[in-house]
């Protein structure tokens, strides 16, 4: 019997040239925003059978404060644990790098709400009106418009 396939996941960290576009822009699809977070951001890849198939980014905010950015699973390998095994690491890598807190920033709806959850963030503040003043044309999801970003923390101690 073959293992799922979450346990076939490579996750290693690697320089900022070799993340694929398409992912970061599927978690966040700001052009200048992909670039100034890549810009600061530790930078990790999901693999599988050597091909990428999840990103994500880690970056310190404020002393033993990180923050998760632009998760992202290629749609053909989402719903099969990937990003969940990609989240795992983020709290582990973050917690070996001596932080106390994660902190993740997205939409005020959305199955993503529940996926952080499940790992244990709680909501923790609203950034009003955010996707309405920080990106130049509307986002959508399942046909509503994103206005307010939610604010996720999870204590790692
Ligand atoms: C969010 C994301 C990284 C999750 O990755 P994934 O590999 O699909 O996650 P998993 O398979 O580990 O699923 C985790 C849970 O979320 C749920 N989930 C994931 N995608 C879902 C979807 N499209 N609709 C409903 N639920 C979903 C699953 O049901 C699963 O729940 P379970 O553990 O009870 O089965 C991925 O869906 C993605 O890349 N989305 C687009 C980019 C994005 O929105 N990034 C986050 C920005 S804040």
């Amino acid at each position: 019997m073959s293992l799922p396939m979450r346990e076939h996941i490579q996750i290693r960290e690697t320089v900022a040239a070799e993340m694929p576009r398409d992912l970061l822009l599927q978690a966040d699809p700001s052009t200048a925003r992909v670039n100034a977070c890549l810009h600061n951001a530790r930078c990790f890849v999901g693999e599988i059978d050597a091909d990428i198939v999840g990103v994500y980014l880690l970056q310190a905010t404020a002393p033993e404060v990180w923050e998760l950015m632009n998760i992202s699973v290629h749609a053909a390998f989402q719903m099969q644990g990937v990003g969940s095994a990609m989240l795992r690491h983020a709290i582990a890598t973050a917690g070996a790098a001596g932080a106390i807190r994660l902190e993740v920033g997205t939409g005020s709806f959305g199955y993503q709400l529940g996926f952080y959850q499940r790992h244990g963030f709680r909501v923790t503040a609203i950034a009003q009106d955010f996707f309405l003043t920080h990106y130049d044309e509307p986002i959508h999801e399942d046909g509503i418009q994103l206005k307010d970003m939610l604010r996720l923390t999870l204590e790692l101690r």
